[in-house]
């Protein structure tokens, strides 16, 4: 059985390490600059303190630990250490974005054909069982022709202050456009549902919300010390309060508000900014139309303003239309004429794996076409690249006033 090294061992590194181990794989090396992180890789793992590696060059220098690199850093590292880990022959599952620009995309594929290695990217989407349920549907031709898709990814206004304006992805100049972190699934989804390329698209988009303008009167660069917070529901104490796990305690404290709330008292952390007073320049809403192959029109919305976090679609067909939302885990199938609707409940109640059940069943599959000469496997590396292509080819138009950009 194959065994794994966790580049990374952060949010996303740890989720796979835990799904790993329950399905029975061996995790054998982590690397992470932090200590904390390093030692939850020890104390989750037990991977011995000579496996555990404080930086990527260590890490490398050591040679080819495992079979599979899970590489989970973060994006702009991705290209690098992808490519030095290709090198030692690694197999990698690759978190989404592959990479922060086309050209190293498009190089961290060439170079994994010419080695024969397998890259599998974190495209879980295509592994929960609410899209799986949508393309059995499809595929059977009970809706017919393919005609409309519409993809809305509602981000959560607490969501997109913690990642978006306060956190990780805030800065595109620092990472990447928003577009291209976080609505590559939907791209990737769009086009595996129909099974058709983009042949040209066009977006709009803008930062409208989280600038200096709109900060209330009398609010303050930090929650903690802001008039303003009793009325704002930025507030970082309402929102961490509310999801304590959500900020890094020091490995070994319980994650409890009262933990979390010390990291949120420290002004060194992010936690607590005011969303109107970051370095933030990404999109706060953006829209991108697409025309497929087939003459299907698509259209992809994401945005900042929706009280929870959820993916709605809509595929309307010749014959009938489908509707859901990724998080009720439930699928509605109407077919013109007729009188009931027809329902799929597809609920996953997976306490370890996020995406609705996706990252487990993603997890196992790769590890099952590492280990096997004839397997293929969905969300490899030549059938994510398109998903990037257009989330570029998006963040281009939108920057250039809409223009269409035809591939
Ligand atoms: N597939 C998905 O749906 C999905 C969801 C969330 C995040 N992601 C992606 O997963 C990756 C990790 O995201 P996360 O949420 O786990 O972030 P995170 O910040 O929790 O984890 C990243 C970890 O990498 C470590 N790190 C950073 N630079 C490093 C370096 N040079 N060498 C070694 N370690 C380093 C950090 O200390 C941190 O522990 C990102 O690329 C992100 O876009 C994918």
């Amino acid at each position: 059985m194959a065994d794994i090294a966790v580049l990374g061992f952060g949010a996303r590194g740890k989720i796979y390490t835990l799904i790993a181990l329950e399905e029975g794989f061996k995790v054998v090396a982590a690397c992470d600059v932090g200590a904390e992180q390093r030692n939850a890789a020890k104390r989750i793992a037990g991977i011995p303190e000579n496996r555990c590696f404080c930086d990527a060059d260590a890490f490398f220098a050591a040679g080819k630990l495992a079979d599979v690199l899970i590489l989970s850093t973060i994006d702009g590292t991705h290209y690098e250490y992808a490519m030095r880990a290709l090198d030692l022959g690694y197999d990698i599952l690759l978190e989404k974005p592959i990479a922060l620009t086309l050209a190293e995309v498009d190089g961290i594929a060439a170079k994994a054909k010419a080695l024969g290695r397998k890259i599998g990217v974190s495209h879980v989407l295509r592994y929960t069982p609410f899209y799986m349920t949508i393309k059995k549907i499809v595929d059977s031709g009970a809706i017919g022709r393919v005609m409309n898709v519409n993809q809305t990814e509602n981000v959560g206004y607490f969501h997109y202050a913690h990642s978006f304006v306060r956190g990780n992805w805030h800065n595109s100049r620092e990472t990447c456009p928003m577009i291209l972190a976080k609505c590559c699934h939907d791209f990737d989804i769009l086009l595996w549902l129909t099974g058709r390329s983009c042949k040209k698209l066009s977006s709009f988009g803008s930062l409208d919300y989280f600038t200096r303008e709109n900060a209330p009167q009398n609010s303050a660069a930090r929650c903690k010390n802001c008039a303003a917070a009793k009325i704002c529901p930025y507030d970082a104490y309402r929102i961490y309060a509310a999801r304590p796990t959500w900020v890094r305690i020091p490995d070994g404290q319980e994650e409890n508000w009262e933990n979390a709330k010390k990291v949120l008292d420290d002004n060194s952390t992010f936690y607590d900014k005011c969303v109107f007073r970051c370095d933030n320049d990404v999109v706060d809403h953006q829209t991108v139309n697409m025309v497929l192959e087939g003459g299907i029109m698509a259209n992809l919305t994401m945005h900042a303003f929706s009280g929870r976090v959820y993916r709605r679609i809509q595929v309307c067909g010749t014959l009938g239309e489908i509707n859901g939302v990724l998080e009720d885990n439930r699928v509605e199938l109407e077919i013109f004429g007729e009188e009931e609707k027809q329902v799929f409940e597809v609920g996953v109640r997976d306490l370890v794996s996020p995406h609705a059940g996706g990252d487990r069943l993603l997890l196992v599959d790769f590890m099952k076409y590492v280990g096997s000469k004839t397997a293929d496997f969905r969300a490899d590396i030549d059938k994510s690249v398109e998903s990037h292509r257009l989330a570029f080819a998006a963040e281009n138009s939108r920057l250039n006033n809409g223009k269409t950009i035809e591939f």
